[in-house]
């Protein structure tokens, strides 16, 4: 009978059987540790870290596990940001190069996700991870980002047809109106950015719609829980589209519960750049994520030169 596969990554070593990920760290304590995680809960934030390339600051798979992108390397941590586990010398971490992280997670998904599991999806979309090991998922976990070469409405654009989401059945997309002076009717087009969402086939997994120098647009639809609690490494916008999400703010280094955020349509909420937050959908939600891709943020926060703090920004005086 084939078995699942034991990965090693620096001093870390994982292991899953049916019911649980399994994994095995050193400590500064001398005394090793063992962290589990249900196997769901495990190979969802897994598929969002490669397909994220690591994202902005900290992802935690949960309070113990997790990965942080210094964008060329990548701390892998286990018990480090967690309160007790920390003060206790409890915990291990190794900066190590961002391919081998991201080689040895792959390798982890295509080994461990079975066909009847698609980590992107929403649980009422998709089977279970749990069980023994039987044939991968490769359509899913390699799912590509669709690219577009073309501006949006222009000629020979070739705009994938995903259907709308169950979740959003019923929606009206009322398009706007245009008025263009003839002759330049190609050069324009109409988008309507809840159609666009209400097609989405993944859930907490944002897509760039705009780009204006650092400044990214990146909409997302949301359902259950977001399966990675996000440390930012710089504040971080959200504008509540449709729906409601509650988020979970805790602080970064610790994990200690700091607030409650509820958000309804029209909500906009900014995140400060030392917390960690995990978002809560009851049912299919639009979210508009704003984030400045600037390359330099975390060090301009970290050397004081920008606030991370939303409300002491330029901009909010
Ligand atoms: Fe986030």
């Amino acid at each position: 009978m084939e078995i699942y596969r034991e990965f090693h990554l620096g001093q870390f070593r994982f292991t899953r059987d049916d019911y649980f990920a399994h994994i095995f760290f050193p400590t500064q304590a001398g005394r090793p540790m063992e962290h589990k995680m249900d196997i769901d809960a495990f190979l969802r934030p897994l598929q969002r870290d490669v397909a994220w390339g690591f994202f902005y600051g900290m992802v935690k798979f949960d309070d113990i596990f997790g990965t942080i992108n210094h964008y060329g390397t990548v701390e892998v941590f286990g018990g480090k940001y967690h309160k007790a586990l920390r003060e206790n010398g409890l915990w291990h971490a190794e900066e190590l190069d961002r391919d081998e992280v991201e080689r040895v997670f792959v390798e982890m998904l295509e080994d461990w996700v079975p066909a009847d599991f698609d980590p992107f999806a929403a649980p009422r979309e998709t089977g279970s991870a749990i069980g023994p090991k039987r044939q991968g998922n490769p359509a899913a976990i390699h799912r590509k980002r669709v690219v577009t070469t073309r501006m949006i409405k222009q000629e020979e654009r070739q705009d994938p047809d995903y259907p709308i989401n169950a979740g959003f059945a019923g929606m009206q997309f009322i398009y706007g109106e245009m008025h263009i002076k003839p002759g330049h009717e190609h050069k324009f087009g109409l988008v309507n950015l809840y159609e666009y969402l209400a097609r989405s086939d993944v859930t907490w997994n944002p897509s760039i719609v705009s780009v204006v120098e650092h400044s990214l647009f990146c909409p997302t639809t949301e359902e259950h829980k977001l399966p990675v609690k996000h440390g930012n490494d710089r504040v971080e916008w959200f504008i509540q589209l449709n729906g409601q999400i509650d988020w979970e703010i805790c602080d970064q280094r610790t994990g200690e519960l700091r607030a409650f955020v509820r958000m309804r349509p029209g909500d906009v909420c900014a995140m400060p750049a030392d917390i960690q937050h995990q978002g809560f959908a009851p049912e299919r939600s639009m979210l508009l994520v704003w984030e400045n891709a600037d390359p330099d943020m975390p060090q301009k926060i970290r050397s004081g030169a920008i606030p991370g703090d939303p409300d002491k920004m330029v901009t909010m005086k």
